[in-house]
């Protein structure tokens, strides 16, 4: 049986090829997509949710549109240098001919988490602000959710969106720090195995070589995310973000996982949306961390496996 997820995020180049990659496997089957703020507005998230199920002639699955702001102060404003103003590369597509569905997107989760108690993975690969949402309006999904495998944070390195902090989590740390303190399985795919899974130009050579209308999409909104990873970088290629939470959804056996409580850092001048998991064992007792569930936190990763995994199904 293929396992049920929900993909929450914030389509951006990484995320259409995670929705892909996800969509072209057949360990999973995805129940829907739920939208975010992060690599562009919530609207336009919508938007290229939309876009990219129609390329992949998968209309059939719902989009349910999300928060447009985080928990506690408003959206940053998206990074047309990573992702082009669109989110897809400077594409300019034409407008998508389907509509999201008329319930909000932590209310979607919420309704097929509790109606298929035990069966759903959430797998948010934007910011967490949806997700928290949902628990706020009903807890007990936490009970019911088969586990819930993100991509965001960084637990023993530094970040990509400020010295200190990740992206996804650095849009919204308190909605994160919800989500690492709740009473269900969480799996941090963070920068301290994603920076290690690297796609070469010769490994994204692949897309080109298929003629399926996913893989010539993805060619037409790598460039300017690829020269993003040239100049930040030095990079031949790009580091693999959202399709590694994916890669963990079908085998973790693919990463080596520590198990750590993980505290958010809210209110640091420098290092807001730093994920700070409790590794050392102390004499002194640390309230924060205190009664916080342990998270599956990847510190090391088969690279070339995902990279391998992710080929094979384009
Ligand atoms: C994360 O931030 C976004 O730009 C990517 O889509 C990914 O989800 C990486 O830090
Ligand atoms: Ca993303």
């Amino acid at each position: 049986m293929p396992r049920k997820i929900i993909i929450d995020t914030d389509p951006g180049v990484d995320d259409s090829m995670a929705i892909f990659f996800a969509l072209n496997s057949p360990e999973l089957e995805v129940i829907g997509l739920t939208t975010i703020y992060g690599n562009v507005h919530t609207s336009l998230a919508t938007t290229n949710a939309l876009r990219l199920l129609e390329i992949a002639a998968r209309t059939d699955i719902p989009v349910a549109q999300g928060a447009n702001d985080p928990l506690a102060i408003p959206y940053g404003g998206p990074v047309p240098f990573v992702h082009g103003a669109d989110g897809q590369g400077d594409a300019n597509l034409p407008p998508p001919s389907t509509c999201a569905v008329d319930q909000s997107a932590a209310v979607f989760i919420i309704e097929q988490i509790m109606r298929q108690p035990g069966e759903v993975t959430l797998v948010p690969i934007g910011p967490l602000t949806n997700i928290a949402l949902a628990l706020r309006l009903e807890p007990r999904i936490a009970q019911r959710v088969r586990e819930v495998v993100l991509m965001g944070g960084n637990a023993l390195g530094p970040g990509n969106a400020t010295p200190a902090a990740e992206a996804n989590i650095h849009n919204d740390p308190e909605a994160a720090d919800v989500v690492f303190g709740a009473p269900w399985q969480v799996t941090m795919v963070g920068l301290d195995v994603t920076h290690t899974v690297h796609m070469t130009s010769a490994d994204l050579e692949a897309y080109a070589r298929s003629s399926k209308a996913t893989a010539r999409h993805i060619v037409h909104i790598l460039p300017k995310y690829r020269q993003y990873f040239e100049d930040t970088y030095g990079c031949d290629g790009i580091f693999v973000h959202d399709s590694s939470a994916i890669a963990y959804a079908i085998d973790p056996t693919l990463f080596t996982v520590q198990r750590w409580p993980v505290r958010v850092e809210t209110s640091g001048l420098f290092s807001r949306g730093k994920t700070w998991p409790l590794v050392t064992q102390t004499d002194h007792r640390l309230p924060e961390w205190e009664g916080r569930p342990l998270v599956n936190v990847p510190t090391r990763v088969d690279g070339r496996r995902v990279v391998d995994l992710i080929l094979s199904r384009i």
